[in-house]
Protein backbone atom coordinates (compact mmCIF):
# COMPACT_ATOMS: atom_id res chain seq x y z
CA UNK A 1 0.00 0.00 0.00
CA UNK A 2 2.27 2.67 -1.29
CA UNK A 3 -0.42 4.80 -3.31
CA UNK A 4 -3.99 5.72 -1.54
CA UNK A 5 -7.16 7.54 -2.74
CA UNK A 6 -8.57 10.00 -0.75
CA UNK A 7 -11.82 11.98 -1.15
CA UNK A 8 -12.47 14.12 1.53
CA UNK A 9 -15.97 15.25 1.21
CA UNK A 10 -17.81 17.60 3.35
CA UNK A 11 -19.40 14.92 5.64
CA UNK A 12 -17.23 12.18 5.28
CA UNK A 13 -13.57 11.45 4.11
CA UNK A 14 -13.19 8.29 2.15
CA UNK A 15 -9.89 5.98 1.95
CA UNK A 16 -8.86 3.78 -1.27
CA UNK A 17 -6.43 1.43 -1.39
CA UNK A 18 -4.97 -2.16 -2.97
CA UNK A 19 -3.70 -4.53 0.45
CA UNK A 20 -1.00 -7.19 -0.45
CA UNK A 21 -3.08 -9.09 -1.87
CA UNK A 22 -3.97 -6.63 -4.68
CA UNK A 23 -7.87 -6.19 -3.06
CA UNK A 24 -9.74 -3.05 -2.64
CA UNK A 25 -9.96 -1.55 1.06
CA UNK A 26 -11.88 0.84 1.77
CA UNK A 27 -12.67 3.23 4.99
CA UNK A 28 -13.97 6.39 6.07
CA UNK A 29 -13.56 9.18 8.66
CA UNK A 30 -15.82 11.71 9.53
CA UNK A 31 -14.39 15.44 8.12
CA UNK A 32 -14.57 17.37 10.91
CA UNK A 33 -11.96 15.08 12.50
CA UNK A 34 -9.64 15.33 9.62
CA UNK A 35 -6.50 14.64 12.42
CA UNK A 36 -7.73 11.01 12.30
CA UNK A 37 -7.24 10.21 8.96
CA UNK A 38 -3.56 12.05 9.33
CA UNK A 39 -3.21 9.83 11.88
CA UNK A 40 -4.12 6.61 9.62
CA UNK A 41 -1.53 8.17 7.10
CA UNK A 42 1.23 9.17 9.54
CA UNK A 43 0.48 5.40 11.45
CA UNK A 44 1.60 3.81 7.65
CA UNK A 45 4.66 5.32 6.71
CA UNK A 46 4.73 2.68 3.60
CA UNK A 47 2.28 5.14 2.35
CA UNK A 48 4.31 7.76 0.04
CA UNK A 49 1.56 8.87 -2.88
CA UNK A 50 -1.91 10.30 -2.60
CA UNK A 51 -4.46 11.12 -4.96
CA UNK A 52 -6.52 13.57 -2.90
CA UNK A 53 -10.04 14.79 -3.99
CA UNK A 54 -12.98 16.79 -2.56
CA UNK A 55 -13.44 19.70 -1.06
CA UNK A 56 -11.74 18.90 2.16
CA UNK A 57 -8.59 18.12 0.78
CA UNK A 58 -6.48 21.66 0.86
CA UNK A 59 -7.74 21.06 4.79
CA UNK A 60 -6.42 17.90 5.24
CA UNK A 61 -3.13 18.48 3.25
CA UNK A 62 -2.02 21.21 6.25
CA UNK A 63 -2.15 18.24 8.10
CA UNK A 64 -0.17 15.86 5.70
CA UNK A 65 3.98 15.56 6.19
CA UNK A 66 5.36 17.58 3.09
CA UNK A 67 7.33 14.34 2.17
CA UNK A 68 4.14 13.05 0.99
CA UNK A 69 3.55 12.76 -3.02
CA UNK A 70 0.69 14.37 -4.05
CA UNK A 71 -1.77 14.38 -7.32
CA UNK A 72 -4.83 16.18 -7.05
CA UNK A 73 -7.99 16.32 -9.32
CA UNK A 74 -11.19 17.70 -9.09
CA UNK A 75 -14.20 15.59 -7.63
CA UNK A 76 -16.27 15.32 -10.97
CA UNK A 77 -13.05 13.64 -12.42
CA UNK A 78 -12.44 11.34 -9.81
CA UNK A 79 -16.27 10.26 -9.46
CA UNK A 80 -16.33 9.78 -13.31
CA UNK A 81 -13.10 7.78 -13.37
CA UNK A 82 -14.30 5.32 -9.86
CA UNK A 83 -17.73 5.08 -11.48
CA UNK A 84 -16.35 3.71 -14.95
CA UNK A 85 -13.90 1.45 -12.85
CA UNK A 86 -16.64 -0.03 -10.77
CA UNK A 87 -19.37 -0.28 -13.42
CA UNK A 88 -16.79 -2.31 -15.78
CA UNK A 89 -16.20 -4.54 -12.81
CA UNK A 90 -19.49 -5.29 -12.56
CA UNK A 91 -21.61 -5.03 -15.59
CA UNK A 92 -18.81 -4.58 -18.29
CA UNK A 93 -19.37 -1.12 -18.48
CA UNK A 94 -22.21 1.30 -19.68
CA UNK A 95 -21.91 3.59 -22.55
CA UNK A 96 -23.82 6.35 -21.50
CA UNK A 97 -25.93 7.14 -18.08
CA UNK A 98 -26.97 9.09 -15.32
CA UNK A 99 -25.10 9.27 -12.42
CA UNK A 100 -26.89 11.06 -9.22
CA UNK A 101 -24.05 11.17 -6.38
CA UNK A 102 -26.03 11.25 -2.80
CA UNK A 103 -23.34 12.74 -0.93
CA UNK A 104 -24.20 15.66 1.47
CA UNK A 105 -26.13 16.84 -1.24
CA UNK A 106 -26.88 15.57 -4.71
CA UNK A 107 -24.85 16.09 -7.52
CA UNK A 108 -25.71 14.77 -10.83
CA UNK A 109 -23.92 13.90 -13.94
CA UNK A 110 -24.43 12.59 -17.59
CA UNK A 111 -21.93 10.23 -18.94
CA UNK A 112 -21.51 9.90 -22.36
CA UNK A 113 -18.74 7.25 -23.17
CA UNK A 114 -15.29 9.16 -21.99
CA UNK A 115 -17.71 12.97 -21.50
CA UNK A 116 -18.49 13.31 -18.20
CA UNK A 117 -21.31 16.37 -17.21
CA UNK A 118 -22.67 18.04 -14.30
CA UNK A 119 -26.07 18.10 -15.63
CA UNK A 120 -28.38 19.54 -12.03
CA UNK A 121 -28.04 18.85 -8.58
CA UNK A 122 -29.87 19.60 -5.31
CA UNK A 123 -29.21 20.18 -1.97
CA UNK A 124 -31.25 17.39 -0.48
CA UNK A 125 -29.17 14.46 -0.03
CA UNK A 126 -27.37 12.25 2.56
CA UNK A 127 -27.23 15.78 5.32
CA UNK A 128 -30.85 16.83 4.75
CA UNK A 129 -31.29 12.94 5.77
CA UNK A 130 -29.36 12.97 8.79
CA UNK A 131 -30.77 16.98 9.74
CA UNK A 132 -34.39 16.32 9.57
CA UNK A 133 -33.79 12.60 11.01
CA UNK A 134 -32.05 14.35 14.16
CA UNK A 135 -34.57 17.52 14.27
CA UNK A 136 -37.51 15.40 13.75
CA UNK A 137 -37.03 12.43 16.28
CA UNK A 138 -33.59 13.07 18.29
CA UNK A 139 -31.61 10.73 16.23
CA UNK A 140 -28.39 11.58 15.07
CA UNK A 141 -26.39 8.72 14.30
CA UNK A 142 -26.66 8.06 10.50
CA UNK A 143 -26.64 3.52 11.22
CA UNK A 144 -29.38 4.25 14.22
CA UNK A 145 -31.26 5.98 11.44
CA UNK A 146 -31.08 3.82 8.60
CA UNK A 147 -32.00 0.70 10.75
CA UNK A 148 -35.04 2.38 12.46
CA UNK A 149 -36.07 3.74 9.08
CA UNK A 150 -36.04 0.33 7.76
CA UNK A 151 -39.07 -1.13 10.17
CA UNK A 152 -40.88 2.05 9.75
CA UNK A 153 -43.84 2.46 7.69
CA UNK A 154 -44.92 5.91 5.67
CA UNK A 155 -48.43 5.24 4.71
CA UNK A 156 -49.69 7.22 8.23
CA UNK A 157 -47.42 10.35 7.63
CA UNK A 158 -47.23 10.53 3.45
CA UNK A 159 -50.66 11.59 1.38
CA UNK A 160 -50.88 9.20 -1.57
CA UNK A 161 -52.75 10.08 -4.55
CA UNK A 162 -55.37 7.40 -3.24
CA UNK A 163 -55.93 9.46 0.03
CA UNK A 164 -57.01 12.33 -1.98
CA UNK A 165 -59.77 9.82 -4.05
CA UNK A 166 -60.71 8.50 -0.50
CA UNK A 167 -62.13 5.23 -2.32
CA UNK A 168 -63.11 6.98 -5.24
CA UNK A 169 -61.31 5.93 -8.64
CA UNK A 170 -58.24 7.33 -9.02
CA UNK A 171 -58.54 8.96 -12.97
CA UNK A 172 -56.28 8.52 -15.35
CA UNK A 173 -53.03 9.66 -15.90
CA UNK A 174 -52.97 10.08 -12.19
CA UNK A 175 -51.38 6.84 -10.18
CA UNK A 176 -52.81 5.95 -6.81
CA UNK A 177 -50.01 4.35 -5.39
CA UNK A 178 -47.77 7.05 -5.92
CA UNK A 179 -46.73 9.69 -3.15
CA UNK A 180 -49.19 13.41 -3.56
CA UNK A 181 -47.19 15.58 -0.70
CA UNK A 182 -44.53 13.71 1.30
CA UNK A 183 -45.29 13.98 5.11
CA UNK A 184 -48.71 15.28 3.71
CA UNK A 185 -51.21 13.71 5.88
CA UNK A 186 -49.86 15.20 9.08
CA UNK A 187 -51.56 18.52 8.85
CA UNK A 188 -54.57 17.24 7.76
CA UNK A 189 -55.19 14.90 11.20
CA UNK A 190 -55.51 15.94 15.27
CA UNK A 191 -51.45 16.19 16.50
CA UNK A 192 -50.72 12.76 17.26
CA UNK A 193 -47.62 10.78 18.66
CA UNK A 194 -45.81 9.45 15.10
CA UNK A 195 -43.66 6.49 15.92
CA UNK A 196 -39.86 7.40 15.60
CA UNK A 197 -39.46 4.71 12.69
CA UNK A 198 -42.17 5.94 11.03
CA UNK A 199 -41.19 9.54 10.72
CA UNK A 200 -37.19 8.08 9.48
CA UNK A 201 -38.89 6.07 6.66
CA UNK A 202 -40.78 9.00 5.70
CA UNK A 203 -37.53 11.03 5.75
CA UNK A 204 -36.25 8.67 3.14
CA UNK A 205 -39.26 8.67 0.80
CA UNK A 206 -38.92 12.50 1.01
CA UNK A 207 -35.27 12.16 0.38
CA UNK A 208 -35.24 8.88 -2.13
CA UNK A 209 -38.09 10.50 -4.15
CA UNK A 210 -36.63 13.75 -4.95
CA UNK A 211 -33.54 12.68 -5.91
CA UNK A 212 -34.78 9.87 -8.03
CA UNK A 213 -37.46 12.62 -9.68
CA UNK A 214 -34.79 14.56 -10.66
CA UNK A 215 -32.08 11.66 -11.68
CA UNK A 216 -35.38 10.08 -13.84
CA UNK A 217 -36.19 13.49 -15.94
CA UNK A 218 -32.53 13.80 -16.48
CA UNK A 219 -32.95 10.12 -17.79
CA UNK A 220 -35.49 11.12 -19.94
CA UNK A 221 -34.31 14.55 -21.55
CA UNK A 222 -30.92 12.45 -22.06
CA UNK A 223 -32.66 9.26 -23.86
CA UNK A 224 -30.85 6.62 -21.63
CA UNK A 225 -32.08 4.17 -19.66
CA UNK A 226 -29.47 3.51 -16.23
CA UNK A 227 -28.90 5.66 -13.50
CA UNK A 228 -26.31 5.27 -11.32
CA UNK A 229 -26.91 5.60 -7.96
CA UNK A 230 -23.71 6.46 -5.40
CA UNK A 231 -22.72 8.28 -2.51
CA UNK A 232 -22.42 6.68 1.27
CA UNK A 233 -25.76 8.11 1.91
CA UNK A 234 -27.01 4.49 0.38
CA UNK A 235 -24.75 2.85 2.87
CA UNK A 236 -26.65 -0.03 4.41
CA UNK A 237 -30.12 1.96 3.57
CA UNK A 238 -32.07 -0.41 2.60
CA UNK A 239 -35.01 1.71 3.08
CA UNK A 240 -33.76 5.03 0.53
CA UNK A 241 -32.67 1.97 -1.78
CA UNK A 242 -36.02 0.37 -1.96
CA UNK A 243 -37.29 4.11 -2.54
CA UNK A 244 -35.02 4.81 -5.03
CA UNK A 245 -35.19 1.31 -6.96
CA UNK A 246 -39.39 1.72 -6.88
CA UNK A 247 -39.51 4.80 -8.39
CA UNK A 248 -37.08 4.39 -10.67
CA UNK A 249 -38.88 1.23 -12.21
CA UNK A 250 -42.18 2.75 -12.46
CA UNK A 251 -40.73 5.52 -14.56
CA UNK A 252 -39.45 2.86 -16.99
CA UNK A 253 -35.69 3.43 -15.95
CA UNK A 254 -32.88 0.95 -14.28
CA UNK A 255 -31.53 2.22 -11.00
CA UNK A 256 -27.61 0.57 -10.73
CA UNK A 257 -25.79 0.33 -7.73
CA UNK A 258 -22.48 -0.37 -7.31
CA UNK A 259 -21.17 -1.65 -4.13
CA UNK A 260 -18.86 0.34 -2.17
CA UNK A 261 -20.98 3.33 -3.81
CA UNK A 262 -19.39 5.64 -1.21
CA UNK A 263 -16.03 5.52 -2.63
CA UNK A 264 -15.80 5.95 -5.99
CA UNK A 265 -14.04 9.69 -5.80
CA UNK A 266 -11.68 8.11 -3.69
CA UNK A 267 -11.20 4.99 -6.03
CA UNK A 268 -10.93 7.12 -8.72
CA UNK A 269 -8.38 8.99 -6.95
CA UNK A 270 -6.11 5.92 -6.34
CA UNK A 271 -6.61 5.38 -9.93
CA UNK A 272 -5.38 8.84 -11.09
CA UNK A 273 -2.39 8.68 -8.50
CA UNK A 274 -1.50 5.20 -9.76
CA UNK A 275 -1.61 6.34 -13.61
CA UNK A 276 0.84 9.35 -12.88
CA UNK A 277 3.47 7.43 -10.91
CA UNK A 278 3.32 5.41 -14.22
CA UNK A 279 3.65 8.11 -16.49
CA UNK A 280 6.98 8.69 -14.82
N1 LIG B 1 -20.82 6.63 9.33
C1 LIG B 1 -21.48 7.68 8.83
N2 LIG B 1 -21.42 8.88 9.43
C2 LIG B 1 -22.08 9.95 8.94
N3 LIG B 1 -22.83 9.91 7.81
C3 LIG B 1 -22.93 8.74 7.16
C4 LIG B 1 -22.25 7.57 7.63
N4 LIG B 1 -22.50 6.57 6.76
C5 LIG B 1 -23.30 7.07 5.82
N5 LIG B 1 -23.58 8.39 6.05
C6 LIG B 1 -24.44 9.20 5.16
O1 LIG B 1 -23.60 9.59 4.08
C7 LIG B 1 -23.75 11.01 3.83
C8 LIG B 1 -22.45 11.54 3.26
O2 LIG B 1 -22.25 10.93 2.00
P1 LIG B 1 -20.87 11.12 1.20
O3 LIG B 1 -19.74 10.60 2.01
O4 LIG B 1 -21.07 10.53 -0.15
O5 LIG B 1 -20.83 12.70 1.13
P2 LIG B 1 -19.57 13.69 1.13
O6 LIG B 1 -18.63 13.24 0.05
O7 LIG B 1 -19.01 13.80 2.50
O8 LIG B 1 -20.27 15.06 0.75
P3 LIG B 1 -20.10 15.97 -0.56
O9 LIG B 1 -19.72 15.08 -1.72
O10 LIG B 1 -21.48 16.58 -0.75
O11 LIG B 1 -19.02 16.94 -0.19
C9 LIG B 1 -24.14 11.57 5.18
O12 LIG B 1 -24.81 12.80 5.04
C10 LIG B 1 -25.03 10.48 5.75
O13 LIG B 1 -26.35 10.59 5.28
MG1 LIG C 1 -18.63 13.43 -2.04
Amino acid sequence: MNTIGIDAGGTLTKIAYTDGNNELQVRHYPSNDLAQVAAFINAHPEIQILGMTGGRAEQLNLLLNDSLTRHSLVEFEATFRGVNYQLKRQEGGLERCIVANIGSGTSIHYKNGEAYTRVSGTGIGGGTLVGLSALMTGEYDYHEISSLAATGQRKNIDLMVADIFEGMEVPAPLDPDLTASNFGKVGLKPPQDYVKADILATTMGLVGEVVSTLSIQLAEQYQVEHIVYIGTTLDHNTKLRDVITSYTKLKKKTAVFLGDEGFSGAIGALLYAKEQVSCV
